[in-house]
């Protein structure tokens, strides 16, 4: 059981240090425990090559620490300072144009370069060293926000190297990487792994597995540049929780295995922010412009629990307008504390709110904080407030449980639908999300894994849709006789080296488990889709499949082809099409109920979460609703049946 805690992310630097101990008593009494510094403090941290001036730096903890903050102290590497770039300016990640990133803005380095990871690795060091045994220094936050603004892929000179050895140790000769990705095709065969370029600028598409490879390559340098941090900062700080924020809606490296290598998977959440970036509904952006997708929230902080091994924090939670949307409304009245309950509710241990004070100058002036330029207390600070005494009041704690329901996430499927999506508005996110849509309209907790084998394990229901090219292992370890198990679409379409695969998706792992051949793909304009023949339609995609004997067609399209097929017993399912919400919940609600468990039928603004005994229940509409119906059995700690817009309700089971 965890007490739910609160922070927020300050910028000592910004401010006359006058300010400080202001600020740090304005944060405890707006009831937050932890404040995020640091994280891109290198020009104040070392202004001149060597020459550190932490001095300030101390004193801000200290002056934190005597209100009894805890601080996460950022280490600053997505921001190198202009001398580094000046004195080695091959350290620039390179764009998919061959054009090298300048200074200016964050995020300029190339992840591949060795220069630039031993300058890391110096800078890491001497913070750890100072910090790394400080009291008040709880946790550690990896560089930020890895990849954001496109950085995950650099065309550097680093990286054509780097890929160049990365590819000799996993193909070991040239013959073996040229049967791996066709390369007899288009004449593309190398007799070297010198020859093997990057895979850009070439006149139309370059070889999908080749693709594939340097995403995989572009994640590895991720997983290690971050494992460079890790390893210093646990020499030195042992103990402490080492973390790293990541971000919504963002697949172009694997956070399970950037995430194997840190206690905590914190992520920034900003749900005004992200609306446009789902692929909504012109009336549902209408009907959540002020609070945000009343899934996309709790998608990913089941995600990035998952991430986790089950510790999650929200390290950026948006409070109020933010900056860089393409539109920034104001937040609903109320939705700050919708979203910080709804974190909690998902598991959440820490909600840390961006930023503690809106800055008047630079970038990012327009983007609200929990005090205005002025330092007057601004909504997002009341909020804060009220939140900290609604956990004290009702005495509330969290237990860490697991759900029935388990969701297959997998980046790799994720860069497999981008490099070959057959059908331009096919997205492996959106898919995932209109899974996940479809469970928790049946009222369902999830709980999002990743397509290792055993990771599954213990769940009653197990959805797996668009998993490109699952493990045999992964699939060996599912458990029919334990489990429903849902597959498709696009589940197991490719061979790990992007091939069809022999006998046909979803291969042979898969065909032991259910007999079917997908022999064809109907990929589906915008404004086409298939109709179904007991309602409902297919759209974006729509396979063509053969069963075998045995397999049974649950359900059929209008113009009489299977589309929903189960196993002789009924245990594994394969949808062959992209189906529309209301069909996917009805299909996923028959199944759930199948594999033993509860459902109800939410209302579309409300969203549930159980949690052991608690339950959680979110009002995400413009309208007052009465959940009332779902409440049954419950007491509740906090809000009561009829919820207001942005209501929350925390209850407890009694019967
Ligand atoms: C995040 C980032 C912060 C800040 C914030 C603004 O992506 O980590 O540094 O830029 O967005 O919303």
């Amino acid at each position: 059981m965890t007490t739910p805690l609160l922070g927020v992310c300050y910028y000592p630097e910004h401010w006359p240090e006058e300010r400080w101990a202001w600020d740090a008593q304005k944060m405890r009494e707006a009831g937050l425990s932890h404040v995020r510094i640091g994280e891109f403090a290198w020009s104040r941290l070392e202004a001149e090559p060597g020459h550190y001036t932490f001095d300030w730096l101390d004193r801000a903890i200290e002056t934190l620490a005597a209100q009894g903050l805890k601080i996460v102290l950022g280490t600053p590497t997505a921001t190198p300072p202009k001398w580094l770039v000046d004195a080695m300016p091959s350290m620039l990640g390179v764009d998919a144009f061959g054009r090298p990133r300048t200074f200016g803005s964050r995020r300029h380095y190339c992840f591949s370069h060795q220069g630039y990871r031993r300058e890391c690795a110096r800078i890491v060091e001497v913070l750890a060293r100072r910090y790394g045994s400080h009291p008040a220094v709880v946790a550690w936050q990896t560089d930020n926000e890895y990849g954001c603004h496109d950085t995950v892929e650099s065309y550097s000179e680093a990286a054509r190297h780097g890929f160049r050895e990365w590819l000799q140790q996993k193909y070991q000769s040239p013959e073996a990487l040229n049967r791996a990705w066709g390369n007899v095709f288009w004449s593309m065969e190398y007799r070297s792994f010198e020859e093997v370029d990057l895979p850009f600028l070439a006149v139309t598409e370059t070889n999908p597995s080749h693709r594939l490879d340097f995403q995989r390559y572009s994640s590895d340098q991720v997983v290690s540049f971050n494992r460079l941090q890790t390893d210093i900062i646990r020499r030195h700080a042992p103990g402490r929780d080492v973390v790293h924020n990541f971000m919504g809606w963002f697949t172009a490296f694997d956070h399970f295995a950037v995430s194997d290598d840190l206690d905590v998977a914190t992520w920034d959440s900003y749900p005004i922010g992200f609306l446009d970036r789902d692929a909504n509904s012109p009336e549902r952006r209408a009907r959540y412009m002020r609070v945000g997708d009343p899934d996309a929230q709790a998608f990913h902080h089941d995600l990035y629990r998952g991430c986790g091994h089950g510790r999650m924090w929200v390290m950026e939670q948006q409070p109020g307008p933010v900056n860089w949307a393409p539109h920034n409304p104001a937040p609903a009245p109320g939705a700050v504390r919708l979203w910080t309950w709804e974190a909690f509710a998902a598991g959440a241990e820490l909600v840390s709110y961006f930023r503690w004070r809106q800055a008047p100058f630079a970038q990012e002036q327009m983007h609200e904080a929990l005090l205005l330029p002025d330092s007057t207390l601004n909504e997002a600070w009341y909020a804060a407030r009220d939140i900290a005494a609604e956990i004290a009041d009702a005495g509330i704690t969290l237990p860490q449980v697991r759900a029935d329901v388990a969701l297959v996430f997998d980046y790799e499927a994720a860069w497999a639908g981008q490099i070959q999506p057959q059908a331009q508005s096919y997205t492996y996110l959106g898919l995932m999300m209109d899974s996940y849509r479809a469970l928790r309209a049946n009222g369902l907790s999830v709980d999002i894994v990743p397509a290792r084998a055993g990771a599954a394990d213990g769940y009653s229901l197990v959805v797996a849709p668009g998993l490109s090219a699952p493990t045999d292992a992964l699939i060996a370890s599912l458990k029919p006789d334990e489990q429903i198990i849902v597959l498709g679409p696009r589940t197991g379409a490719k061979t790990a080296d992007f091939a069809i695969p022999a006998t046909l998706p979803p291969g042979a792992a898969i065909q032991s488990l259910i007999d079917i051949k997908v022999r064809r793909i109907d990929s589906l304009p915008e404004h086409a889709s298939v109709p179904l023949a007991d309602g409902g339609a297919l759209s974006v995609w729509r396979e063509f499949i053969v069963p075998g004997a045995g397999t049974q067609v649950l359900a059929r399209t209008a113009d009489g082809e299977g589309w929903h097929f189960t196993d002789a017993d009924g245990r594994v399912h394969y949808l062959g099409g992209w189906a529309d919400g209301a069909t996917l919940a009805a299909t996923l609600g028959d199944l759930a109920r199948a594999a033993g468990l509860d459902t109800l039928t939410m209302h579309r603004d409300l969203r549930l979460r159980d949690l052991g005994e608690m339950r959680f229940v979110f009002n995400h509409g413009p309208e007052t609703v009465d959940a009332a119906a779902v409440l049954e059995g419950y007491e509740t700690l906090i809000g009561g049946a009829l919820l207001a817009p942005c209501g929350v309700v925390v209850a407890q089971r009694v019967i």
